[in-house]
């Protein structure tokens, strides 16, 4: 199986580029020999390397960047991908894509269904959603993963932001009306490399069906939650923290310029029943994630 991988540089392409190895050739690409604005050169790239399956793990996910970068966050999010899309077809490949809880707006009180209508509140959510839009409209045959809350050792992200503010400071305040599940690339990209044997088995034999399913880790914290869980796992390292205090604070104590849902749930029930996955907890993977940090 030959699998072309954008996006090798960020945190779940980078797992991917490691998950994928045992399952065939894995050409993976990042930003400076697969730039997503270059639309031509896509097109090239996946003519050139016909591959059986794209796995897209890039994507613009400067979620408040994006408000103002309305036309980059499409050009990545929206217009690559459909162009992803679209060579799929052609050269008969598989799309794997991930898109994001942030497709729906958060008003549900209960975790969101793949069949739930999306109502994204922000740029980056209506530029996941036409990306996902122009792949059901392609034709080509696809699984659309939505993911939550990534964290992982290497990266920007949530984890290692606590991480940092809790060597420095005392008191913290942090936002504890909004849930989810905090997922970690490692469990994503494993997942994946689960799941592709099985659809490339389906498609063999002419019984896949292109699908949407929800991927994260299982349990739910709000972003308090999680914030605590990293300190105190971090303390069970043995790595010193001048924090003494989280305090949970309203969303609206902490003003950012995209809205985010303040239910970020996704129910996993479609994607365990139909690929036979037990997924870990939020705090199983969180550990590992740690161990990875302080290499222990
Ligand atoms: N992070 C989250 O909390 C979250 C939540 C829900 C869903 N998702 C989705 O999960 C997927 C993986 O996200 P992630 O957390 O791994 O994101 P990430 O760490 O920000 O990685 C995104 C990658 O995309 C690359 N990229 C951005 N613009 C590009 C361009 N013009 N050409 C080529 N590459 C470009 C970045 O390259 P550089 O490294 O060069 O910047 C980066 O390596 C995305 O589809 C995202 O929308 C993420």
């Amino acid at each position: 199986m030959k699998i072309l991988l954008f996006g090798a540089n960020g945190q779940v392409g980078f797992e991917l580029a490691r998950s994928l190895l045992p399952l065939g050739e894995v050409i993976a690409l990042n930003r400076e020999n697969a730039d997503l604005t270059d639309l031509e050169k896509c097109r090239t790239t996946i003519q050139t390397i016909q591959p059986d399956v794209i796995v897209n793990a890039a994507a613009y996910t400067a979620v408040d960047k994006a408000e103002t970068e309305r036309d980059s966050a499409f050009l990545i999010n929206a217009k690559a991908v459909d162009v992803f899309a679209q060579e799929a077809k052609k050269v008969g490949a598989l799309l794997i894509h991930y898109s994001t809880d942030y497709v729906f707006d958060g008003t549900k009180d209960a975790p969101y269904l793949e069949g739930d209508l999306p109502n994204p509140l922000n740029v980056y959510g209506e530029s996941k959603l036409a990306g996902e839009q122009a792949i059901q409209a392609s034709g080509a045959d696809y699984v659309i993963l939505r993911t939550t809350w990534v964290f992982a050792a290497r990266g920007q992200n949530f984890v290692k932001s606590i991480l940092r503010l809790a060597a420095e400071r005392e008191e913290l305040g942090i936002v504890a009306d909004q849930i989810g599940a905090p997922t970690s690339a490692r469990f994503i990209a494993d997942a994946t490399a689960h799941i592709l044997p099985q659809i490339q088995q389906a498609r063999n034999v002419k019984i896949f069906k292109s699908d949407i399913f929800n991927l994260t880790n299982s349990g739910e914290t709000s972003w308090f939650g999680l914030a605590e869980k990293i300190v105190e796992l971090a303390r069970l390292q043995n790595i010193e923290l001048k924090n003494r205090l989280i305090n949970p604070i309203p969303t609206s104590a902490y003003p950012t310029p995209a809205k985010r849902p303040a239910n970020s749930r996704l129910s996993t029930a479609k994607l365990q029943q139909r690929f036979g996955l037990t997924i870990p907890t939020w705090e199983q993977s969180l550990t590992f994630c740690l161990e990875e940090i302080y290499g222990k």
